[in-house]
């Protein structure tokens, strides 16, 4: 296989698309607030196609307002190799978390158009929609459909806290596209994204070859008591559904830390009702996030969290509805994908180490449906979902150099592989 040229993405021009596009949404502590579907999304996403149709891409959006940016190559009738991440944010998120692998896919399209330099087979930049799943869970929801792992109709239905549908607030903005979601195949996927953890950092490594992620399971608990005066209801008479979820809390601090250092549980959103300082709480709702990288561990932690439910409701006499609302097994990449990464991470003379993604992404679900893997970088203390976020211009840069080399990598390999390399 003929070498993969030696060019570089112009880096300063990176960042400054990272910086550009963290104005929308920004935040006063130097985060970004752009839940998936609000205007902020509708935003971002029209300053994306903008920049790429000015590169002469044809844009395609799906049903589900999955973007897809397509830069022709040599053969149309090739799948395209495509760079995908997602533009949409948690509630207090960073500025890189997704940001820099949609920008680095457009960064990449910017040179190969700077230096004149063809590909045999289309490359596809792709913003996914919602991937984060705190608006509208699950996580990775339109990757997901894409990959079959959920149908269409699942995704509309999907309600956000105040009860709006995903589906409305799809066809509020305007990227409801008539392309089937799922219909467009694939030759592969590729994803820069921060490790948002704190193991690169740690080994002063500077690219993080993503061998998988690890599986994970979502929940929704909601406990039903009684309100009552939080002044003459004797302790012995009280159905307390905050006691109870207390003690799940507890519990799924205990089940990960039973099968630590690689599980992890968190309960990050609850909501207690009628939430005044001198009412018993009769209701409470509560989501559980439970991950590890080996499903049947998980399964027998699932099967804990169920336990800790039932002995917390029985405690505080309440009743308990355990809803299970994501399953998303532990995921191996592929092969040839990474060896493309680590080739390019060594012909770059770059620090790199094999890695396993403890956060979902969108490229766990395309993996199910092309060859798929995945480029991290170091974030400042492996700090992520937060809105200190922070990584370095020279390790996104870095990132980029590899993401690129390894797209040009698989598409002179595809080509020999076809015979017309
Ligand atoms: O939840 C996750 O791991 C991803 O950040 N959505
Ligand atoms: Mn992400
Ligand atoms: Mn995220």
């Amino acid at each position: 296989m003929t070498a993969v040229p030696n060019i570089a993405v112009d880096g300063a021009r990176l960042w400054a698309t990272i910086m550009e596009t963290a104005a929308i949404g920004a935040t006063p502590k130097g985060g970004i607030r752009r839940l998936t579907l609000t205007d902020l999304d509708r935003q971002v996403r029209d300053w994306f196609v903008a920049k790429v149709r000015a590169l002469g891409c044809t844009v395609a959006i799906d049903d589900l307002g999955n973007i897809f940016a397509r830069r022709e190559g040599r053969d149309p009738s090739l799948p395209p190799i495509a760079i995908g991440s997602h533009l949409d944010t948690q509630p207090t998120g960073g500025k890189y978390d997704g940001v820099i692998g949609v920008l680095a896919g457009l960064e990449v399209l910017r040179t190969l158009d700077d230096l004149g330099i063809a590909t045999e087979a289309p490359i596809e930049v792709i913003d996914w929609t919602n991937e984060e799943g705190s608006r509208f869970a699950p996580a990775m929801l339109c990757s997901g459909v894409f990959a079959g792992a959920f149908d269409r109709a699942f995704a509309d239905s999907r309600a956000d806290r105040d009860g709006v549908t995903f589906g409305d607030a799809l066809d509020a903005i305007g990227y409801r596209g008539t392309e089937p979601c799922g219909a467009r195949k694939l030759a592969a996927h590729f994803e820069l994204h921060i490790e948002q953890g704190p193991i690169l950092e740690a080994e002063g490594a500077t690219i993080g070859i993503v061998t998988g992620v690890q599986g994970m399971r979502w929940f929704e608990l909601t406990l039903r008591g009684s309100d009552s005066h939080a002044g003459s209801t004797p302790m012995h008479m009280r159905h307390d559904a905050l006691l109870a979820a207390s003690r799940v809390v507890a519990g799924v601090h205990s089940i990960a830390m039973e099968h630590a250092p690689d599980a992890v549980g968190t309960v990050g959103l609850i909501e207690a009702r009628p939430n005044s300082r001198n009412v018993i709480p009769g209701e409470v709702f509560l989501t559980v996030d439970l991950r590890h990288p080996d499903d049947a561990v998980l399964a027998e932690m699932e099967r804990r969290l169920r336990e800790a439910v039932d002995d917390a409701a029985d405690e505080a006499r309440v009743h308990a509805e355990l809803v299970a609302v994501w399953d998303n097994p532990a995921v191996r990449f592929d092969t040839a994908c990474v060896g493309s990464v680590r080739r390019a991470a060594r012909e770059l003379d770059l620090p790199a180490r094999d890695i396993v993604s403890g956060a979902g992404h969108d490229s766990a679900y395309v993996a199910r449906v092309a060859p798929t893997t995945m480029i991290f970088v170091p974030c400042a203390g492996g700090l992520s979902h937060n809105e200190a976020e922070s990584a370095t211009e020279a390790d996104v840069v870095a990132g980029a150099n590899v993401l690129l080399r390894a797209v040009l990598d698989t598409d002179q390999r595809m080509a020999e592989r076809r015979g017309d390399g």
